[in-house]
């Protein structure tokens, strides 16, 4: 059988900022999904980046007396630091002052030109010189001419420039979205695109000329290549589909481009209609998830409730690497709703579900068949007065963790594993190997119960690995098995675990003083 792929992306992060929360979180995701998607036995490409053209690297390189490909050296190293940080797997980082990346851009925009979809025209339009985005009458009216983003008034601007012929596509896009009503997600965010869609399309600029710092157009070099189209094109060229040799192209289309809800037209209408014309297939899934603020409002530097890399690390410092990525990924606004980062949740959130839960089972199960087998697992040959089928609740819990997996519900595929952890604890309250212990003959029983809690608790380990992978390579250590290298499948199987093997005991996630963000 041959190995199914599976690609996701994160947008690429510009260089004129410092990575934070937001960036974090949204690599986390396709972290998550990425190593759920090797550990289930697939052909796996994750991809991030970095954005490093436009007049806003210019200026703030000017401004530092700095050449702006130094400023993005610099701060592409910041970016890239954080995914060893992290413990993010991607598997390549792109950065659009790649020669590799612009090169292939140049050949691409070629092709739509000699096709026509790139044509040069006088463009007269509303100018958001801090978002480097044009406005149709339309929109600028509604955004009361005024920058959505930074509030500033939108200009009055007219040059001459390459467009691209998005109006061409209007009746494509519309029937992409009637066929695959799973192209954006969630489908609140869907309708938003919908009905700006049906206001119809205009063509876009797809060049400036009043500044130097991207790519220039294929002979032409007076124009730049506009940085949202550059910036687009990476998703592809990462993947080599502008070069000759498309070995990577095995990878394309794109399962998930996963994107925060501010950037969803440009990769929910914009890139499919340039995928489009350059006869390409279209990625599966836009993923828009929208935004953290923190402790009930907006992130900002002045109110002083911005969570940076400095911010991020006394939570790490504090409660661990995993605890960060649980909180963000369990709690994260990934539906239509902006999430709230606080600190007080956090402390919460990590008492309920990592010491209270994952931790607390853990420690319960591995301590007992220390104490009571000198640790070694018990063999399951007693007889348990409990009506707990464990092979199928395991075998349930996996297929929906898998399957929501698949759909990037990741609240719902760590929710399913934490069921199993969940009932283990109950399965204890009920059946009381505690006290069983006392009674010799009840020996094999004790047993009996005390290896269906480590198998169990095994089975949501590998489950729970993609979200909280170093305390689960910890517990794996403990218990003496390995985390499958590839397919997870034989191992999710019930019984895998060894009588005899000789365990540890772990305490995962110990208790901790409330941290607070003084
Ligand atoms: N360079 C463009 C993207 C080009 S993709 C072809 C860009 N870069 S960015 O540095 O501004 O990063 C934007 C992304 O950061 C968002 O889409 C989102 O993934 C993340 N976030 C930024 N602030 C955020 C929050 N407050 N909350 C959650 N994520 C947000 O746009």
């Amino acid at each position: 059988m041959t190995q199914e792929t599976r690609y996701i992306t994160t947008p690429i992060y510009y260089v004129n900022d410092k990575p934070h929360i937001g960036h974090v979180y949204t690599t986390t995701l396709c972290d998550v999904y990425a190593r759920a998607m090797r550990n289930f036995g697939h052909d796996v490409f994750f991809l991030t980046g970095t954005d490093e053209h436009g007049v806003k690297v210019e200026e703030s390189a000017q401004k530092r007396g700095i050449t702006p490909q130094a400023l993005a050296d610099e701060n592409a190293a910041v970016f890239q630091s954080i995914m060893e940080m992290f413990s993010l797997t991607n598997d390549a980082f792109i950065r659009t002052t790649d020669p590799k990346h612009e090169s292939q851009v140049q050949t691409l925009v070629s092709g739509l030109l000699a096709s026509g979809d790139v044509y040069l025209g006088d463009f007269e339009g509303w100018y958001d010189s801090g978002q480097e985005e044009y406005h149709t009458e339309n929109s600028a009216r509604e955004l009361d001419y005024k920058s959505p983003i930074s509030g500033k008034p939108l200009v009055r601007a007219t040059e001459k420039n390459y467009y691209f012929r998005l109006s061409a596509y209007q009746k494509k896009l519309e029937k992409l979205f009637a066929d695959h009503p799973d192209f954006v997600r969630p489908s609140s965010r869907r309708n938003e695109v919908l009905g700006r869609l049906r206001e119809g399309l205009q063509d876009v600029p797809i060049s400036r000329t009043n500044f130097s710092w991207g790519i220039p157009m294929p002979d032409d070099p007076e124009h730049v290549i506009y940085v949202w189209i550059d910036a687009l094109f990476n998703y592809i060229t990462a993947l080599d589909l502008g070069e000759e040799d498309k070995t990577l192209g095995k990878y394309w289309p794109a399962n998930y481009h996963v994107v925060g809800k501010e950037i969803l037209w440009f990769h929910a209408v914009i890139w499919p209609a340039i995928l489009m014309a350059l006869d390409l297939p279209l990625p599966k899934c836009i993923y828009a998830h929208s935004f953290w603020i923190s402790e009930g409002r907006k992130m900002s530097k002045s109110l002083g409730n911005f969570i940076d890399l400095k911010e991020i690390d006394k939570y790490i410092d504090v409660y661990s690497m995993d605890a960060w990525r649980f909180y963000l990924v369990t709690q994260g606004p990934l539906g239509a709703t902006d999430a709230d980062f606080a600190a007080a949740k956090f402390h919460d959130v990590y008492n309920a579900h990592l010491v209270n839960t994952v931790g607390n089972c853990a420690s319960r199960v591995t301590a007992m068949i220390e104490k009571y087998f000198d640790g070694a697992v018990p063999a399951d040959n007693g007889e348990i007065f409990a009506e707990t089928d464990w092979k199928s609740i395991c075998s349930k819990a996996a297929a929906c963790s898998q399957s929501a997996m698949e759909t990037f519900s990741l609240q719902e595929a760590v929710e399913c594993a934490m069921s199993i952890v969940r009932q283990v604890d109950l399965f204890i309250n009920t059946t009381a190997p505690f006290k069983l212990a006392k009674d010799e003959t009840k020996q094999e029983e004790l047993g009996a119960i005390l290896y269906q809690c480590i198998e169990a608790l095994r089975i949501s380990s590998i489950l729970l690995h993609p979200v909280i992978p170093v305390k689960m390579d910890e517990l794996h250590n403990a218990l003496n098995v390995e985390m499958p290298k590839q397919n997870t499948s034989t191992a999710l199987e019930w019984g895998g675990m060894e009588p005899g093997t000789t365990i540890q005991k772990v305490a995962l996630f110990p208790r901790v003083e409330f941290a607070t963000s003084e």
